[in-house]
Formats: structure tokens, sequence, C-alpha cells
């Protein structure tokens, strides 16, 4: 796969310049505004998609390399499992979806092989569908325990537009980002190029901690299906009965689902995700605190599963260049590491992207 992380601060392009080719599949990137660790136990998130793109064009023979290609097995994987038959093909894959940085890289090379094996197969499916089986892809043949946040917006994204999923019920609304202020606002997402991974151990146990939880939770409210509709007055009742770190998960996610419903609360989400669900990191806490000091900061806080990877900030546009080059600056001082930094607008998802090009082909 070609990746390119931009040392500069980018605008992400699209992978084949401006050519798509009529067989290509495409998915972009995900950032989550809002909305963290909450997409497993039924709650809230805002995310939205950007446009760095993973592409898959099939060819005509299988032929199956590399560890990352599990994810694309994995969707074929599923598609058999529900009896979609497909002929002896060969994927290629390309994209520039910064690897293990947060911003859904695995959800985003499912979603096109997905887009592509469907396409091969003349088979459709829901947005709902094919959500949901890119996930199950994920969970059950990568073995990785994400929810599906990003898989969902990654299909189901607006151009301009964020998109708040309720992860319990899958309804979801377009929010526009073009409206008042936020029309003035540039979305940077700034890569502290700390790696991280939802495979590895640390994403497992959080959502084991905050599973068990809802667990007692659910015993002592049985009218909370979960944890998308507890409130933080029924955990404190029945904290003596769960592990410190379930309560303080939980205080997270609950709390998490109270900020998505009310917006503009970015700083108070860091500090959640840092001290109660503890998955943040030295220099993404850094680059949150140097962010919000700067001039026309409005909001910044860790994106994406966390223990690394990227932070979102929402910066006033006339202070976007300013503010770019004193973050990497900051952060280059203190940890000697170059950050790389995107302004992203918000793009629109593999469903009307692929019916783009189809319509164009
Ligand atoms: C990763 C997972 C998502 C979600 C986020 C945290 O991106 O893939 O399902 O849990 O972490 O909000």
């Amino acid at each position: 796969m070609q990746i390119k992380i931009g040392s500069e601060t980018s605008r992400p392009r699209s992978v084949s310049g401006e050519r798509l080719f009529d067989q290509q599949y495409v998915a972009p990137g995900r950032v989550n505004l809002i909305g963290e660790h909450t997409d497993y136990t039924g709650g809230l998130v805002l995310p939205m998609a950007i446009p760095f793109l993973s592409t898959a064009d099939r060819k005509d023979e299988l032929n199956w390399t590399g560890d990352w290609s599990d994810y694309c097995v994995g969707v074929f994987q599923q598609l058999r499992n529900i009896s979609i038959e497909i002929a002896p093909f060969r994927l290629h894959i390309a994209g520039n979806v910064p690897i293990g940085a947060g911003l859904s890289s695995s959800a985003s090379i499912e979603v096109a092989t997905l887009m592509a094996l469907l396409a091969f197969a003349k088979a459709t499916m829901s947005i709902e569908e094919m959500a949901v089986l890119c996930r199950r892809a994920e969970n059950e043949f990568v073995g990785s325990p994400c929810g599906i946040m990003d898989q969902f917006v990654i299909l189901a994204a607006r151009e301009a537009h964020a998109l708040s999923l309720q992860t319990g019920n899958l309804r979801y609304e377009h929010l526009s980002l073009a409206s008042r202020h936020l029309a003035e606002t540039a979305i940077i997402v700034v890569n502290s190029m700390v790696k991280h991974s939802i495979g590895a151990g640390d994403y497992g146990v959080r959502r084991r901690e905050v599973e068990a939880g809802q667990a007692i939770l659910k015993e002592h409210f049985p009218q909370s299906a979960d944890l998308g509709h507890a409130t933080l007055d029924e955990l404190e009742a029945c904290s003596v009965s769960m592990s410190p770190e379930s309560h303080r998960r939980c205080h997270h996610v609950i709390s998490e689902n109270d900020r998505v419903r009310h917006g503009d609360l970015m700083t108070r989400s860091h500090a959640s995700q840092r001290d109660d669900f503890a998955c943040s990191c030295e220099e993404i806490d850094f680059l949150v605190e140097l962010a919000r000091k700067q001039p026309g900061c409005f909001g910044a806080r860790l994106t994406g599963g966390g223990f690394g990877g990227c932070t979102v900030n929402l910066v006033a546009a006339d202070h976007a260049e300013a503010f770019v080059a004193a973050v990497r600056r900051g952060y280059k001082d203190a940890f000697k590491i170059d950050a790389a930094s995107y302004i992203c607008e918000a793009a629109a998802g593999a469903v009307t992207r692929n019916q783009v090009i189809h319509l164009g082909a």
C-alpha cells in the first residue's frame, strides 16, 4: 500500500490525483469531533469523514499478501458468510490515510474493499448492513474489538457535514459545518506520530472494563438498556459494586454522551479521556495544552481510539496557519518529533463518492 504522510501542513488530496477509474472504489478516513469510546455501549458520536482515501480496484484473480490485507480478507469472508459469492479476483489497494494515527485507515480499507466486491458481485446492501458487515470483519477476522463509528461515518458522511450517530439504534443525522461561525472555523488534525493501534491490548482492556461496569449498571437499573441510556446518578448509586477502573471508564462514557448532546465541550472531553478513560499519552496531552494557548483556538482534544494518534482542533480560519506553525514548533522543541498536520474539510462518504464515480463512468 502506498501511504504518504505529509510532514508539512497539508490538505489531503485524492490518491490518484483527480482521476478516478470506473472500477475503482474509494473510501475516506475519519476524524471524530466528540463522543469517544461510546460506540460499543450504545452511545453517541459526532465524527466526520476526511479527504484521505483508500482505493480498491478489482482485478481478475485472487492473490492475498501482507498483514494489513486481513482487513480485506475479513470483508470477503463476511460476504461469503451471507452467501454473496464472488468469482476469483485480484484486489489492488492503495491509500493515503495515515496508518496508526487514529484516523481509521483500517475501516477505510474495509469499506473500499466492500464497495469493490459488492460491485463485482452485482449486489447491493444498505448503509447499516455495510457498516455492520465491516465492523464484524474487524471484530471477528482481524480480532480488533472496535465499535461501529468508523465504518458508519466512512460510508454515510456528507460533504461539509459532521454525522451525529446514535450507535445503539444506528439513527443518524447530518449536521452542517457550514453554518454560522463554524463556517469560519478550520478543523485541524495534528498527528503526534505516536503510533496508535486498537488491535493491541489497551483498547480491549478499556472495553472490557466498560462492559463489566455496564453489566453491573444493568443489574441495578434494568430499564437502562446500555450506557447510552444510563445517567451519572445511576452510576453513582452502584459504584461500590464495581471496580474503581470500571467506575472511571463508565464515568467517561456517560459524561461523554452528555457532551455530544450539548456540543462545544472539547476541553472537558479531553480531560475525561485523560483522567477517567486513561487513553491519552504525554505527547497528546502536551499537544492539547499547547493548542489551547494559541490565539483563535476554540477547542482541542484527542481524537479516535487513543494511546497516541491525533488531536482534533477547532481554530478560527484566519489563525489556522499560525496555529499549525506554533504547535509544530512547540512539539518539536519538547519531544524532538515532527508532528504532521492536516487542515481537513468534512468530506463525502464512500456511498456518495462511489455513486459519483459510477455515474461518471
Ligand atoms: C476506534 C474504534 C472506534 C471507536 C474509537 C473510540 O477508532 O475503531 O470504534 O471506539 O476508537 O471512540
